[in-house]
């Protein structure tokens, strides 16, 4: 169930994939297209988000799992209720860098919590809200280390998380990309940007 008359994009992969690269050609593409953009994020769309965005990447120590899925989840309530809702309403087009995937693939490949109790958590949050697509940009996670070591960005807690998790992670994302082919699109984000953002663009244009 979408959540009005816009457009609502979601953008998956792991860590180092290219999102923000990819939204921000996106979002620039639909401009020039005369659409009203609003570009966001999960953890820390919002005002409250900011803050749980704060307890979940910067924490030190350990959060039990279910109280990290439970913070992913009331950080995507609030975000749903007061952001993307209201803009998709107002016919915008929302894209958005991770949502609810991300937390079937990464709290799901902690092991503890199975992907559909998380996924169920995130529909309850967010009222059963999804969006009109989802772009998985994805990329091995060996590939993706290389990226993040050339960066001098600082590490957060999960991206100094183990390889294996991330191969977890990829191998989630590509189930869920499977499940839902509708809503999927799957695009090598090993190409280069423009090549990828050709992709999105020839996926995203029947839905304007
Ligand atoms: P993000 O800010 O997108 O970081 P990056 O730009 O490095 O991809 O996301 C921060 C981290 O939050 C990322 O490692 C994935 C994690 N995350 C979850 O584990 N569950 C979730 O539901 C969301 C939204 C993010």
């Amino acid at each position: 169930m979408t959540a009005g008359p816009g457009l609502w994009i979601t953008l998956e992969g792991g860590d180092g994939s290219g999102k923000t690269t990819q939204s921000e050609l996106l979002a620039s593409w639909l401009g020039a297209q005369g659409s009203t953009v609003l570009r966001t994020r999960e953890p820390g769309g919002s005002d409250v988000g900011t803050l749980i965005r704060d307890i979940v990447l910067h924490h030190r120590g350990d959060i039990a799992p279910r109280a990290e899925a439970l913070l992913y989840a009331a950080d995507r309530a609030h975000h749903v209720a007061t952001v993307v809702r209201p803009a998709l309403e107002r016919g915008e087009v929302v894209i958005q860098d991770r949502y609810l995937d991300s937390s079937v693939a990464y709290q799901g490949a902690g092991r503890v919590l199975d992907a559909t109790e998380v996924r169920d958590l995130s529909l309850w949050a967010t009222e059963g809200a999804l969006p009109n697509l989802t772009v998985l940009l994805d990329l091995d996670p060996v590939e993706a280390r290389r990226r993040l070591d050339a960066d001098d960005k600082p590490f957060d807690r999960l991206e100094a998380e183990r390889e294996e998790f991330h191969a977890r992670v990829r191998a989630a994302y590509l189930a869920l990309a499977e499940a839902e082919p509708d809503r999927f699109l799957v695009v090598d984000a090993a190409l280069p940007a423009s090549e990828i953002a050709e992709r999105v663009r020839a996926r995203v244009a029947p839905l304007l």
